[in-house]
């Protein structure tokens, strides 16, 4: 990875930070990426003690499209190439909430940050000639979408995996239609997933994110987390993998498990109606169309 520079989201902590540091000690230049300044700077001076390559942070909150755009613009302004974004920053909301634009911050986090910064950076990451673009998966992504309910305007499930299963399925419909769209090669678009692990958001998961039937055994499923769930080198595997084994290179569509095998989509994530309607509803969002590499409105 030497001479590569790879931008990681969600880079301050859990799984995107391992990742960061793995890249990093493989001599990429890393751009780490955090809301949290102080938690930024101190991951990335920590990961510039031990890795070869360059370590800045960064910091964006991409639950709106004003953190979104200040982030590309930052990166755009000190580089003129991306070789590897990872959109890993993501996770789930126990209630239904409305990010500053008025977008569900399950669907703005999960699904329309990557979306918008994979268009946003398209010119730096087509200036590296060959780049990746890596989405990380999550829950149990094997359900449907209701293109009605993209946003959980009709019913929020917001305990462990409902709504958040359907946005991480929604990313990979938005993923494999985006990988279609650059077929020409030059951007690769894939999806990782990487298990459960024990990050600081699993630990977080509020009580009121558990099932009723689960909430007695909560207590026990947290006190067993660090044995029952991966540490942070298994979990960053498939991502680690599809952003940097020369074996990926010119691979696009491709989804991996946690063991960085090709592993089948989920149905719903290619029913082409629910693509569309993902789609659709990114590019309605954003404002922001990746075959023009601009904003479809200011
Ligand atoms: N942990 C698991 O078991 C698991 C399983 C399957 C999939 N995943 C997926 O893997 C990815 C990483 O999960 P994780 O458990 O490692 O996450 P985590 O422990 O919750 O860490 C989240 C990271 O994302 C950043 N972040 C969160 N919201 C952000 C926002 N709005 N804008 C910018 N940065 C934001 C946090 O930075 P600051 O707090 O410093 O801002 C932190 O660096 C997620 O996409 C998750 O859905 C996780």
């Amino acid at each position: 990875m030497h001479g590569k520079t790879a931008l990681v989201t969600g880079s301050t902590a859990g799984i995107g930070r391992e990742t960061a540091r793995r890249l990093a000690l493989m001599g990429a230049d890393v751009i780490l990426v955090g809301r949290n300044p102080e938690r930024a700077r101190a991951a990335a001076g920590e990961l510039s003690r031990e890795a070869a390559g360059r370590v800045v942070a960064l910091t964006a909150d991409l639950s709106d499209m004003a953190g979104q755009r200040r982030l590309a613009e930052q990166v755009t302004e000190r580089y003129d190439r991306l070789d590897v974004l990872v959109n890993n920053a993501g996770g789930m909301n126990a209630e239904r909430r409305l990010t500053r634009d008025g977008v569900e911050a399950t669907f703005a986090v999960n699904v329309l940050a990557p979306y918008a910064l994979t268009c946003l950076l398209l010119p730096l990451l087509r200036a590296a000639g060959k780049a990746r673009v890596v989405n990380l998966t999550g829950g149990m992504p094997d359900g449907t979408i209701d293109p009605g309910n993209l946003q959980g305007e009709k019913k929020y499930l917001g305990w462990t995996f409902a709504h958040y299963n359907q946005a991480k399925t929604a990313l990979m419909a938005m993923s494999h239609r985006f990988a279609s769209r650059l077929e020409d090669g030059e951007v690769t678009v894939n999806v990782a997933y990487p298990g459960h692990a024990y990050t600081p958001g699993n630990q977080a998961t509020p009580m009121r994110a558990f099932p009723y039937l689960y909430r007695p055994a909560a207590p026990l499923i947290r006190l067993l987390g660090p044995l029952l769930l991966s540490d942070m080198g298994k979990a960053s595997h498939s991502s680690v993998h599809l952003a940097s084994s020369p074996e990926m290179e010119g691979v696009t569509g491709v989804y991996v498990n946690a063991r960085a095998c090709r592993a089948a989509w989920p149905s719903g994530a290619l029913d082409t109606q629910a693509q569309q309607a993902v789609w659709s509803e990114c590019e309605r969002l954003s404002g922001l169309d990746p075959d023009r590499d601009r904003p479809v409105r200011s």
